[in-house]
């Protein structure tokens, strides 16, 4: 592996910018060491929390495909049809703290140059909560977590107090963040929900409350489409369905551009890209718009379970991105990261044919008025 590949992001080594997200991949100890053998320079482990889990009958996540000849949009096997996206309504991990802890512990002695991050989950909105998720950060970076990634944005929960709902509360995004720095010894990353207006005005809350990096974006929610012959959802037990969460090649677009909005807004600050990677391409994008990492979840489920052929894709991407730029002088990611953050500009900032007649979709002023314009 070449040494340009590695980054600096938070204060952490990573021997390249390429992590799994928490998600099926990063449930279990014997997945993160595959995964680790396989090349991914970090993991963020299944989501971690306190409060009772139990997941709903059948499956918890499937995937859609797309047919090039009429773009029919299904979960239905079929040839030749393409992956469009997976959809999950997956609660966190349902093992407790305590049977995770050794694992974190194991994991970190048999790979101590690999980052794990754990991703941690609790309530909110009174000191009990607040003291759930400090024991949470505490046990786990105890355990030798390298960092936290603060769960603000799974998008299926009952509770109010919890995932989305915390991501869509610029209040309790400070509140929690702040709970947690204030007894973390180990860096602290939000991962907060797409479904926002304003995505920034969460991000701030975070840095307001000390948090070191956003993350995003967790799947943006979603229902599973109706079969026309059954007239029943794709996915459903005893026929009915809630919301879930949608990831993969869709959502590349929208989480494009809510990581623009916020690398904008806070172009010093640290972010990590997640949203349909599957390949160099789309982790370049994202770092292009300014992400120092980036995280993998629905490409990887898809090969092997922890994605050793995703990982060997981008691993040669990134050599070959970096051989045809040498002469650049580029030496490494932090020579092209946020070299197309400031490209995204207003309507009116866009050149058009007849510019003059154009006054930003505003009546043009007249008379003395227009002359002053
Ligand atoms: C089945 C499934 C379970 C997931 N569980 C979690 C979770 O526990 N915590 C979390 O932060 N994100 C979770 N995610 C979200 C992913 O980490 C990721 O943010 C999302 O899938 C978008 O990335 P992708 O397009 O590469 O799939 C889950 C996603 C899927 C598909």
């Amino acid at each position: 592996m070449s040494a340009n590949q590695s980054v600096k992001f938070t204060g952490l080594d990573f021997e390249n910018p390429f992590l799994l997200s928490s998600a099926p991949p990063t449930e279990s100890e014997s997945n993160i060491l595959r995964a680790f053998e396989a090349g991914w320079a970090g993991v963020v482990t299944k989501t971690i929390g306190l409060h009772p889990v139990v997941n709903v009958v059948g499956a918890k996540a499937k995937f859609m495909r797309t047919s090039p000849e009429d773009a029919y949009v299904s979960m239905k096997k079929r040839p030749g049809a393409a992956l469009h996206s997976s959809w999950n309504w997956e609660l966190i991990s349902d093992k407790t703290l305590d049977w995770w802890l050794p694992r974190i512990r194991r994991i970190k002695q048999a790979f101590p140059d690999r980052v794990l991050i754990a991703s941690i989950m609790a309530g909110s909105g009174n000191d009990k909560e607040l003291q759930n998720w400090q024991r949470l950060a505490r046990d786990c970076q105890d355990a030798g977590a390298d960092g936290l990634e603060l769960n603000f944005s799974c998008p299926h929960m009952d509770r109010r107090d919890m995932g989305s709902n915390i991501g869509k509360d610029q209040g309790l995004c400070s509140v929690v963040t702040e709970a947690v720095k204030g007894v973390a010894t180990v860096p602290v990353w939000c991962k907060l929900t797409p479904a926002t207006a304003e995505i920034e005005v969460e991000a701030a809350a975070c840095f307001r409350g000390g948090a070191d990096a956003i993350v995003s974006s967790n799947t943006f929610p979603s229902i599973p489409l109706i079969d026309p012959d059954t007239l029943e959802f794709e996915i459903n037990v005893d026929g009915l369905v809630s919301s879930g969460g949608l990831g993969g090649p869709a959502i590349l677009p929208l989480s494009l551009a809510k990581m623009a909005q916020m690398t904008q807004a806070f172009p010093d600050k640290s972010f990590s890209g997640i949203g349909g990677i599957s390949d160099f391409p789309q982790a370049l994008s994202y770092i292009l718009l300014g992400c120092g990492t980036v995280q993998v979840c629905t490409a990887a489920m898809l090969d092997q379970a922890v994605g050793p052929n995703v990982i060997k894709r981008l691993l040669a991407g990134l050599d070959a991105f970096l051989e045809r730029h040498a002469a650049d002088g580029w030496t490494g990611v932090e020579s092209f990261r946020g070299l197309r953050r400031d490209r995204i500009v207003a309507q009116s900032e866009i050149r058009r044919p007849d510019a003059a007649g154009y006054h930003s979709g505003y009546e043009a002023a007249e008379g003395y008025a227009g002359a002053e314009m």
